[in-house]
């Protein structure tokens, strides 16, 4: 901070509690120190007030306040260049103290959130790099690894994903074993570095209402699900229309294609609902589910353990 700055909330700091100080102690001179009857003299809609002094422990807690404010103001650092009395890392001496003692004394809320930093990573780094070095299958099996993932999950991903990983609309379940873009260990962990994008093309345009209808019909149809009554499909047209449209993508037998992250139609789980009116939904305007990309932020190996960890979600059976 400039000089200017530095003096001008000095002032402003202690001034205001020089301010304080002085409004306590002239409120205080001139009360009587025994409690009357007497009254102050002014009265607002039949509202009157005693003239006594203030209680003790009221006077007390203003008088605490302030001892706090300058106690506080002497331990830590704020007013200009004073750097608190609490003592820097260069007075402690573990080599985490010394790398974030940067020359200076005295605490900083920057310092200790590095030192804390410094010390997890010097306590779970050796931890990360055991296991990265393992085959994800086996990490999946190790009680501490799968707790460690557990706990990056909740932070990183149950936004998304839920905190039992379950899923919920446009977001995979990660639980069933059933997979969008592979389920192979080395495949999860691909997803979870690189993000995947999803892009299923909007078909309004393409193949009017009455295909979507028919379509819809069709592909509801595969996985057994009844389509409403009073509603005209056209399922034979809708076969059609899927083999000239969707088999690229959905495969000839609609069973998806993973290298696309294409969901197979033909079970029943659905990644944005099975309702005749939701499928349609998803035919009309398309869908574009994005996962993002975890590889700059959480690094190889925390996505190595998070990607043993979603492994051993669907592998229960091996993994106990
Ligand atoms: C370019 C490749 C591509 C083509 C062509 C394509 N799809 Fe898709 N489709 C996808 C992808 C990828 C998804 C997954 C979207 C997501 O995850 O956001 C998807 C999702 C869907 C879903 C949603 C499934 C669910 O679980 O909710 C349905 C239904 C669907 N497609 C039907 C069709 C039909 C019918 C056609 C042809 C008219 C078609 N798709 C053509 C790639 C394609
Ligand atoms: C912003 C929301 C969001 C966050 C955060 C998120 N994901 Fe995802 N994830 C998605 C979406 C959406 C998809 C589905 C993409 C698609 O439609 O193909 C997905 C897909 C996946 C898949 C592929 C599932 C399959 O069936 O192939 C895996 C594995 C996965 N996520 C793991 C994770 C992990 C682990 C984390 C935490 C590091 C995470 N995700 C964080 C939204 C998210």
């Amino acid at each position: 901070m400039t000089t200017f700055w530095n003096w001008y909330i000095t002032l402003l700091t202690l001034g205001t509690i020089a301010a304080l100080i002085w409004l306590i102690m002239a409120t205080r001179k001139g009360q009587r120190a025994e409690s009357t009857e007497e009254t102050v003299g002014h009265a607002f809609d039949g509202i009157e007030e005693y003239d006594n002094p203030l209680p003790k422990w009221w006077f007390m807690l203003f008088v605490a306040t302030i001892v706090f404010a300058l106690g506080y103001l002497v331990l830590y650092p704020g007013l200009g260049n004073w750097r608190g009395i609490l003592p820097g890392y260069e007075q402690l001496d573990s080599e985490a103290d010394l790398a974030f003692a940067d020359g200076k004394s005295g605490w900083t809320g920057v310092h200790q959130w590095e030192k804390e930093m410094a010390q997890a990573e010097a306590q779970y780094g050796p931890l990360f790099e055991k296991y990265a070095a393992m085959p994800i299958e086996q990490v999946a099996q190790d009680p501490q690894a799968l707790k460690m993932g557990g706990r990056l999950f909740a932070s990183n991903c149950s936004v998304c994903h839920g905190s039992d990983a379950k899923g919920a609309y446009g977001f995979p379940n990660l639980t069933d074993n059933d997979w969008l873009w592979g389920g192979e260990a080395e495949t999860i962990k691909t997803t979870i570095l690189g993000g995947r994008q999803a892009t299923m093309p909007a078909w309004r345009d393409v193949i009017g209402e009455e295909g979507i209808r028919n379509v819809a019909g069709y592909v509801r149809s595969l996985s057994g699900l009844k389509n409403p009554e009073g509603v005209e499909i056209d399922l034979a047209k809708g076969k059609e229309i899927f083999a000239t449209n969707c088999a690229v993508c959905h495969g000839p037998e609609a069973k998806g294609t993973q290298a696309m992250g294409a969901p197979n139609l033909t079970d029943r789980t659905w990644l944005y609902g099975s309702s005749f009116g939701q499928v349609q939904q998803t035919l009309r305007y398309g869908r574009n589910g994005r996962m993002p990309a975890q590889e700059e932020m959480l690094g190889n190996d925390k996505v190595h353990l998070l990607a043993a960890y979603v492994y051993s979600l669907s592998h229960k059976e091996e993994t106990e």
